[in-house]
């Protein structure tokens, strides 16, 4: 049967998802910090964004392709950058960032993916996104970047919503550290699923590659955790930000920015961008939901800054709500993982398929000839 019929919507795959991966891994996936409020409530902020339709208006068909510094992209949603990537399903980075070429859409690419840049460099189109947790050594994370750049990257993109190790009761209760705690709960779920434990033994435990040139030799897989957290840098302030601003020749964005405080910081040191995002509810369950700071930071940087939101969105419904809202461009982290969780390789294309089905019917119903449009369907 045509997958689009059988798996028509992200919760589609999202409920297959859950039958396909261990229990430790898709926790991981889905969970959030704290009592988890945060991701209901960036639900409900998008819930709460009211479209309205122009019927008898002329109508030309829709024009999903949007400008993003500076690329042209067919699709106005790109995937957001997930750490560790094979946890969740082996070479899923691989088959999000192949399906997005294929797609001529944003693949971002996370410093802690499990493959690295200069593997994900040769199947993307240049002029991706690379997110980067800040290395604490200077001389490490100038190398990072240039080997970054080499692969192809052009977009950076700092993740600053990590001052601290988050509190993910799921991963603690769980014993997900890395490597993850072998418990009789979890070698039970290995053992449950075998499609993800088989792929999983053929492809190697899941890996840090952009970060493994760092680690001393001979560091074992059981103690990468713990060298993980020796090379990062949590706080970061607008003096890194400066720097990088100083040494990235390409297109700068910071990750994570929510007040409009850290959005003028941002401006002024020089980004071409901001990813307001709460990072899916991950960081802490109080936080604001990114979309209900999207004008108040608009407002602040003024119309040339490209403004893009993430966390919550599960819908082509949704990316056109966020457009209305008044974003630039949207990036969604859980959907993707859903879709490569749920059928293999193929999910990626599919979950991008599905997406994109989405925002072309919610354009045609509204009437909307293009993403720039969509804030005039903004009920009030
Ligand atoms: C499993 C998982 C791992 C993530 N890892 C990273 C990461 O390594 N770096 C980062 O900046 N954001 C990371 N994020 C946050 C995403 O980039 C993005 O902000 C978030 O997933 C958006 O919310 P959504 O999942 O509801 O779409 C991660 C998110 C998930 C779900």
């Amino acid at each position: 049967m045509d997958p689009l019929r059988k798996y028509p919507a992200i919760e589609d795959l999202h409920r297959r998802a859950r039958k396909r991966i261990p229990r430790f891994a898709f926790d991981y996936l889905e969970g959030g910090a704290g009592d988890e409020s945060g991701i209901d409530r960036n639900r409900e902020a998008l819930l709460e964004i009211r479209l309205i339709a122009d019927y008898l208006e002329e109508r030309t068909p829709p024009d999903l392709g949007v400008e993003v510094f500076g690329r042209k992209v067919d699709l106005p949603f790109g995937i957001a950058p997930v750490g560790l990537s094979g946890l969740m399903w082996p070479r899923s980075a691989e088959y999000l960032a192949s399906a997005a070429k294929d797609a001529n859409a944003v693949f971002c690419l996370s410093t802690v993916a499990s493959s690295g840049v200069e593997r994900i460099g040769g199947l993307m189109q240049e002029g991706s996104w690379f997110q980067l947790y800040p290395i604490r050594e200077v001389e490490k994370e100038d190398d990072l970047l240039k080997r970054a750049w080499d692969a192809g990257f052009r977009v950076l993109t700092p993740t600053v919503d990590i001052p601290a190790p988050a509190r993910r009761l799921r991963d603690f209760r769980n014993g997900l550290t890395v490597p993850p705690e072998m418990t009789i709960g979890n070698i039970i779920s290995i053992l449950a699923h075998p499609t993800w434990a088989l792929a999983t033994l053929a492809a190697g435990p899941p890996k840090f590659e952009s970060l493994m040139p760092y680690f001393p030799k001979g560091v074992t897989y059981k103690s990468v955790g713990q060298m993980i957290e020796t090379l990062a840098e949590g706080q970061i302030d607008w003096r890194r930000i400066e720097r990088y601003r100083k040494i990235w020749p390409g297109t700068l964005a910071v990750k994570g920015v929510l007040s409009v405080g850290d959005a003028r910081r941002a401006r002024e040191a020089g980004c071409d961008g901001l990813l307001v995002s709460n990072h899916g509810g991950r960081q802490l369950d109080g936080l604001v939901s990114p979309i209900d700071v999207l004008p108040a930071i608009r407002e602040t940087v003024g119309p040339d800054m490209t403004l893009v939101v993430d966390s919550g969105l599960r819908s082509g419904t949704d990316i056109v709500r966020a457009y209305a809202k008044g974003a630039d461009f949207t990036l969604l982290g859980r959907a993707f993982f859903y879709g490569v969780g749920a059928l293999g390789r193929p999910g990626a294309a599919h979950a991008i398929e599905v997406l994109k089905a989405e925002v072309f019917a919610a354009l045609q119903q509204l009437g909307c000839p293009n993403m720039a449009a969509a804030p005039r369907y903004l009920a009030e």
